[in-house]
Order: structure tokens, then C-alpha cells, then sequence
């Protein structure tokens, strides 16, 4: 099946970023979020991320239009009911997820395949509480999703081969390269993503470093982009404390726990960058 339209529930960081990638790449796309405002801050965001790749000579004027022209957005969620691809991208709360299949379900077509952005939880849990298990997968995009060129694809214990052929061409579409990852805890990236960012946390609750030094520790001494803890920030601190909860519950291993010190944070509301303090102030 060769999938023309695309669903994207949520309009959040990856939401729009996925839906900006898959219009540029041609793809009729429906976003949809529970706020009109969370739809039009979408827009914007897609806007002012296009016209800076116009600038900046990566995408034509007409690339860009034609992009937007593309997106459609809407607070009813019914109206995804004709998309052959939905990707589920809503936060990172099974239940959440759960209820939001259970809701798109009664309006979609016997074809559509359906998909999660989840980063960590149970591609086969999610899916069996579905009309069609076979017909579900994890599809993960990386932030921020115009940039990053991974897409880790993960297959449900039922995950049919024609399910996995549809998606990958969609990856290929997009011109970026998928990994392949069973269906364990947090997949490949987040596995190993997530602890280190949570030993930052360590080292910086046991006074091992403050934050600076441990930022610059890691971006210099192992060029990474950005320190662990600025990445926290970014990618969002109560995401960071959700992979880690689903790693520690899944895996039983005390070496998933989560530092005390970013439970602490997400409970005060310092989640990163969206909540304009974390581990940085950007206030
Ligand atoms: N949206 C769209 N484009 C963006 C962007 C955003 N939020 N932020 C930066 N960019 C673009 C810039 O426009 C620029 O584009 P050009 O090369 O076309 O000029 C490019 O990215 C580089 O940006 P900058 O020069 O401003 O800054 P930089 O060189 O410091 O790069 C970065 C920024 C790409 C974010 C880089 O710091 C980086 O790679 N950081 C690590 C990101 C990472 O690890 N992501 C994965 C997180 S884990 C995850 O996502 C999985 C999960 O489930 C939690």
C-alpha cells in the first residue's frame, strides 16, 4: 500500500515537526491536537522552521508553499478518518495514547495503518488494545525531526511484513535512514540515550560537577553536540523521567532508577526549555 495522507495527533514539538517533514516530502497531512491555540503555535513554529530552511537555501520558495498548502489542521479527530498513515505523537503517557487509539478507532478505514511516536513504550501493549495489531508499529522520530536524519522503526510482535514495507518506504521518502528495533523498553536510542542523560542527573545530585562542568565535560571530551543535560532540557525533563520510569518498570533493574534529583524537577514544574526552566534558565 502506498500511503498518501498522513494523520498526526498532536501538535507539540515532534507533532509539528513531523508534520512539517512530511508535507515537505509531499505527504497530505492532517494534524491534530486537543487545543486550537497548541494548533496554531504549530503553525507558526512550521512556518518560521521553513522559511529559515528558505533562507538558509536548503528548500526552494515554492517548496515552502507548497508545504504548508499540505496542512491541514483541525480539533476533531474524526477528521483523520481518511488517512492511510496515522502517527500518534501526544505525550508520553500510555494511558493518554490508550485513549486517544480507542477514540480514532470507530472513524478510520480497514487500510490505515497506525503508528506511535512513542519513545519507550510497549509497541505490542499499545497495539493489542487495537482492531488491528497487525497493521501497528512504532514509527520514532528524533528532535528536532527536521534535522535529526533517524527514524528508529519498531515492529509489534504482530506487526505485519506489508506494515513494515509501507513505513520504511514513507522513511525513505522523507530522505532519512531508519534503524530497525524490537520491541523492548525505550528501543535502541532512548535505551541508551536515557541512562546516560540520568547519570548526569547522578553526577550532578552527588556534587560530582556542577551543571557547566558537566555539559562541558561531555560536549568536549566526547563531542557530543550538546552536554547531557542541556539535551535534558530540550527534549524535555518529564520526558527524560517518563523513558526512564517505563525502563526501571520494564526491565526491573535497580540501574534504571531514576535520580531522585529529576523527579524532583519534573514535580516542581522545571521541565526544560517548554517550561522555561531545567537544569538551564531561560527565562
Ligand atoms: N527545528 C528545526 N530546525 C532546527 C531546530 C529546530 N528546533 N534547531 C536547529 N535547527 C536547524 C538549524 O536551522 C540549522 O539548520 P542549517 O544547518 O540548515 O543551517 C541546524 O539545525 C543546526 O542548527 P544551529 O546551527 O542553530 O545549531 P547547532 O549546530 O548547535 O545544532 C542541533 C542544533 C541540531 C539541535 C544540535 O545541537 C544537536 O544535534 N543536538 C543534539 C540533538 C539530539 O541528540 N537529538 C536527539 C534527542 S533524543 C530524541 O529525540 C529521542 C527521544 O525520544 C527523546
Amino acid at each position: 500500500m502506498e500511503i498518501q495522507s498522513v494523520g498526526v495527533v498532536g501538535a507539540g514539538q515532534m507533532g509539528n515537526g513531523i508534520a512539517h517533514v512530511m508535507a515537505l516530502a509531499g505527504y497530505d497531512v492532517m494534524m491534530t491536537d486537543i487545543s486550537a491555540d497548541a494548533l496554531d503555535a504549530a503553525m507558526k513554529t512550521i512556518t518560521g522552521n521553513l522559511d529559515r530552511q528558505v533562507s538558509r537555501e536548503k528548500i526552494t520558495a515554492d517548496e515552502r508553499n507548497n508545504a504548508l498548502d499540505r496542512i491541514a489542521s483541525t480539533t476533531t479527530l474524526s477528521d483523520l478518518g481518511q488517512c492511510d498513515l496515522i502517527i500518534e505523537s501526544a505525550t508520553e503517557r500510555e494511558t493518554v495514547k490508550q485513549a486517544i487509539f480507542e477514540d480514532l478507532l470507530p472513524h478510520l478505514t480497514p487500510e490505515t495503518i497506525l503508528t506511535s511516536n512513542t519513545s519507550s513504550i510497549s509497541i505490542t501493549r499499545l497495539a493489542s488494545r487495537t482492531d488491528r495489531p497487525e497493521k501497528f508499529m512504532g514509527f520514532h522520530f528524533m528532535n528536532p525531526v527536521p534535522v535529526m536524519p533517524l527514524v528508529e522503526l519498531i515492529r509489534g510482535i504482530a506487526t505485519d511484513e506489508p506494515t513494515f514495507k509501507a513505513c520504511k518506504a514513507v522513511v525513505d521518502k522523507l530522505g532519512k535512514t531508519a534503524a530497525t528495533a524490537e520491541d523492548f523498553p525505550a528501543f535502541i536510542v532512548n535505551r541508551i540515550l536515557m541512562p546516560m542523560i540520568n547519570e548526569a542527573v547522578y553526577t550532578l545530585y552527588e556534587g560530582v560537577g556542577n551543571v557547566e562542568s558537566i555539559d562541558k565535560a561531555m560536549k568536549l571530551g566526547t563531542n557530543h553536540p550538546m552536554g547531557p543535560l542541556e539535551l535534558a532540557d530540550f527534549i524535555g525533563l518529564d520526558t527524560c523521567l517518563a523513558i526512564m520510569n517505563v525502563l526501571h518498570d520494564g526491565l526491573a533493574d535497580t540501574k534504571y532508577r531514576p535520580c531522585p534529583l529529576l523527579t524532583k524537577y519534573v514535580e516542581a514544574g522545571w521541565l526544560g526549555r517548554k517550561s522555561q526552566r531545567g537544569f538551564y534558565d531561560y527565562r
